[in-house]
């Protein structure tokens, strides 16, 4: 039997709500399935911890997920209760860089069933994948502030590229596109502007172009990039961009998707030295948390492609099909897609249509 360790961490706020259900999805595949075994172990870090202790996680919690086969994590931050920088620059920042999680890989796609926000785009428009810098760039962390306090206060935050992450990320983009079906690769920039690192960016870009013929490439500055994704998502196949603008961009995503409560993310270490996390686009939603209408499928999805990166394919394709079956049928949707189901009923109706996407699988096999 194979068998994955997974560390669980729900977070705040409607990440403990959401990775219940997120875990009742794959532990529904992973029964019908019966070659593998998934190893849940949870661990209660986040806001109330670093209330209760003053850190985000214990001195030795990297240590800790080290030994993990792959971390899934709700969301972090409450905003009332502690500083956001504090938050989230103690516990989902430090995972995504300490493990080398360079690439975050967010699917953009309108489920079918669901009617997005866009007139006349349905689910054959808006599907695309964003190939996120998720190590430098913007969130670089360098920078600092003088004069505190004083008339003379500066605060400096300073942009990294350096060319070995940029040209990773963007072979990645290469990659994924030369299998895709549209063959397309989208680079984001704002070289007008950012005459150092964006003019950089395009010019590592436009180097790589040359060892990849097969691929289509076009670039956007992120502003026109911003409009294009409600005006024009049909022609997007594989967009890469840096970290803070893929941030942006992907939650744009998430409104053409339908909510913000149905994109998913995966934050890879691709040479596997570490552990990848997988987790949901959004936060942890503090306007919706504890009236148990918070949506699942962001969450559930992301298991989806944490089953994938673990190599477990048939697995992650079952849970995605019950998703879809889920959207298809629009009966027990949450609030935010229009529906009236709680998060527990929109959970179970996730793990129910995989059980039943499975015997359908089997007859076809039989
Ligand atoms: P958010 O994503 O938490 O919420 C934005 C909006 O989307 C809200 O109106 C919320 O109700 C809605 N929404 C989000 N997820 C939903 C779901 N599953 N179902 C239904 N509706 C959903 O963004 P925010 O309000 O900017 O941030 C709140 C907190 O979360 C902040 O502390 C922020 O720093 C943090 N945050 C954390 C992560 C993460 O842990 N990965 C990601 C984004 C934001
Ligand atoms: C995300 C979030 C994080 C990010 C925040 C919470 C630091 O918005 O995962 O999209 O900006 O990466
Ligand atoms: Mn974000």
């Amino acid at each position: 039997m194979r068998t994955y360790n997974i560390a669980v961490i729900p977070g705040d706020g409607i990440g403990m709500e959401v990775m219940p259900e997120g875990i009742k999805a794959l532990q529904a595949a992973q029964k019908l399935i019966g070659e593998f075994e998934m190893r849940f172990e949870e661990f209660p870090w986040g806001t109330e911890y670093y209330l209760k202790t003053g850190r985000m996680m214990p001195d030795d919690g990297l240590k800790i997920l080290e030994k993990f086969d792959a971390i899934y994590l709700g969301a972090v931050g409450m905003p009332k209760l502690a500083p956001d920088n504090v938050t989230l620059w103690g516990l989902l920042l430090p995972i995504r860089k300490s493990f080398q999680q360079y690439i975050n890989l967010r699917p953009i796609r309108l489920l079918p069933g669901l009617t997005g926000p866009l007139k006349g785009k349905g689910p054959d428009d808006i599907n695309f994948v964003c190939v996120r810098e998720n190590s430098e760039g913007e969130y670089a962390g360098a920078g600092g502030r003088v004069h505190i306090d004083t008339e003379h206060e500066v605060a400096i935050q300073t942009s990294v590229f350096t060319r070995h992450a940029v040209e990773r990320v963007m072979r990645f983009g290469f990659e994924l596109a030369r299998k895709s079906v549209k063959k397309k690769l989208t680079s984001v920039t704002k070289s007008n502007a950012c005459q150092y690192s964006m003019v950089f960016w395009d010019e590592v870009f436009a180097q790589l172009t040359k060892e990849y013929p097969d691929v289509t490439t076009d670039k956007w500055h992120i502003d026109s990039m911003c409009a294009r994704f409600v005006t024009h998502p049909q022609t997007l196949d594989v967009v890469v961009a840096s970290n803070l603008f893929a941030d942006i961009l992907t939650d744009l995503g998430g409104a053409i998707q339908g909510s913000l409560g149905t994109p998913p993310s995966a934050n890879l270490n691709p040479e596997r030295k570490y552990p990848s996390m997988f987790e949901p686009v959004h936060g942890s939603a503090p306007d919706i948390y504890g009236k148990k209408i918070s949506n699942p499928i962001a969450t559930a999805w992301a298991g989806a492609m944490m089953l994938d990166f673990l190599g477990e394919k048939k697995a992650s394709e079952l849970v995605l099909d019950g998703i879809i079956s889920v959207t298809k049928a629009s009966k027990t949707l949450t609030p935010d897609l229009g529906g009236t189901a709680n998060t527990i009923e929109a959970g179970d109706a996730i793990r129910d249509a995989i059980l039943i996407e499975f015997s359908k699988i089997n007859v076809r096999v039989a």
